[in-house]
Order: structure tokens, then C-alpha cells, then sequence
């Protein structure tokens, strides 16, 4: 089980951050009975390099975006090269919040490739801005894994991690989060769909991971239910005791 937390621009204060990343630790320290569990921490950039420094823990370090670029004269950029530096191995991409900002997918697929050309892992956020009654979400859902995943390598598709975000259900109260029933019907669409793009054999291996509104009350069943690899939790991973009770639901 895969736990990226996307603090966002929530965590301000560094003291904060290492009372996150020592609640983190703890968590990965602990053997459960289930599944191995895999704790991602993305803070806002400039927490990056602190928080990797030293860390010798299983808790990874990801980061909320990367530029476009590869280096080179960009003010104001940040290379995928100077995070792996620092350790980072996740990068989030196409969140809903940063597609709203006027993101392309074409630009997120170029942030892909040069993520996964130096190795780290990218977290491509998909997701739909409303149901209808017609199911046209389900083609947006489609196109969107298509126009990111389509420009790139074969075998480098199988390494993205998808993230199923609806926006929607982003930043809500857990009663408006996804069912565990309709989680399960849209993970199972999210296979169907890379079927045109991975390898039969391979689809298994894509890591799925669902976020909106996800907490300590409600991972659980869409956990068991939902047939998801993990969870992409924003608001819930900015709190200590939140976090611990959300990881210790689902352990
Ligand atoms: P939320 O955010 O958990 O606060 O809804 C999730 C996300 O946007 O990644």
C-alpha cells in the first residue's frame, strides 16, 4: 500500500514538517500484518531539501511538481535533476490544481519523461471535473491517461503511478468522498484503459492510487473495497495525529 501525503501549501512552518516526517517514521517502523506499507511525504518545495537530508528512514520524499526544463537559463525553475539530488524519488504531476493554473497534458507528459529518464518515480494525477448522466467522464478519464502516458516508452508507461483524483471530491468532507463501489468500477476502467498503452502482462504492475477527501474515517473501506494500490491524501497528511490514525486504519 502505497501513502503519498500532498501536504500542499498547507505546511508553512519547518517545525511542522519534521513533526510530520517523525510521525511518518514511526509509521514505516512498525511491522504490520498486511501489506507492505510505503509512506511518501510531498511538502512544499522549499521543505524538500530539509526533510531528505539525512534521512535514512523508508519514509520517501516526493515533490508536489517539477519544471519542464532540464536546466540551463529558467529563472524561478526546478529541474527534476536538482530534486533527485536531494533525494527526492516521487514527483506528483498534473494535479488538478496545478492543470486549473493552465497545465497542458502535453506538458505533463514532457515532465513525466524526464522524470522517469532520471530514474524517479512520477504520480500522474488524472481525474474528472464532474459526473454526467451520459458517462462522458469516462472518455475525459481515458483521454487524459492517453495524452500523458501515450508519448512515452513502452516499459516506461508501466512505472507511472496513477493517481485517480476526481475533482470533485477534492478537498471536501469524507461523505462526499468517492464510494468504495464506484472506486472499484473506475480502477477497473483505469486497467481497461491502459490496456491500449501497456503490455497485457504488465497492467497489473501500474500502480493505481486514489485521492479526494480520503481521512482516518474512511480509508479503511475504500482500502478493502475500492481496489486501489494506495491513496494520494492531501489535507489529512497535515496533521500529526490525523496522519498516524489514518495510516494505523489501513494497516
Ligand atoms: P484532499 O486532497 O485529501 O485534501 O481532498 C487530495 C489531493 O488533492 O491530492
Amino acid at each position: 500500500m502505497l501513502i503519498i501525503g500532498n501536504w500542499k501549501a498547507y505546511v508553512e512552518d519547518p517545525k511542522k514538517a519534521l513533526l510530520l516526517l517523525e510521525a511518518a517514521k514511526k509509521l514505516v517502523a512498525i511491522r504490520g500484518k498486511g501489506k507492505k506499507l510505503e509512506i511518501v511525504l510531498a511538502p512544499p518545495a522549499p521543505f524538500l531539501g530539509m526533510l531528505s537530508a539525512g534521512n535514512k528512514s523508508k519514509v520517501s520524499i516526493g515533490a508536489q511538481d517539477v519544471s519542464e526544463t532540464t536546466g540551463g537559463p529558467q529563472t524561478g525553475e526546478v529541474s527534476v535533476g536538482a530534486v533527485k539530488s536531494i533525494g527526492v524519488r516521487y514527483v506528483i504531476l498534473g494535479h488538478s490544481e496545478r492543470r486549473a493554473r493552465g497545465e497542458s497534458e502535453a506538458s505533463i507528459s514532457i515532465k513525466a519523461q524526464h522524470v522517469l529518464s532520471q530514474g524517479l518515480i512520477p504520480v500522474v494525477c488524472v481525474g474528472e471535473s464532474e459526473r454526467d448522466a451520459e458517462a462522458t467522464y469516462l472518455h475525459v478519464l481515458r483521454a487524459q491517461i492517453a495524452a500523458v502516458l501515450g508519448p512515452l516508452q513502452p516499459d516506461e508507461r508501466e512505472r507511472v503511478v496513477i493517481a485517480y483524483e476526481p475533482v470533485w471530491a477534492i478537498g471536501k468532507s469524507a461523505a462526499e468522498a468517492i464510494t468504495p463501489r464506484d472506486l472499484h468500477e473506475m480502477v477497473l476502467y483505469i486497467r481497461k484503459s491502459l490496456g491500449d498503452l501497456v503490455a497485457q502482462a504488465a497492467i497489473s504492475n501500474v500502480r493505481i492510487i486514489y485521492g479526494g477527501s480520503v481521512d482516518e474515517g474512511n480509508i479503511r473501506v475504500l482500502a478493502e473495497d475500492g481496489g486501489v494500490d494506495g491513496f494520494l491524501v492531501g489535507r489529512a497528511s497535515t496533521d500529526p495525529k490525523i496522519f498516524t490514525a489514518l495510516i494505523e486504519a489501513v494497516r
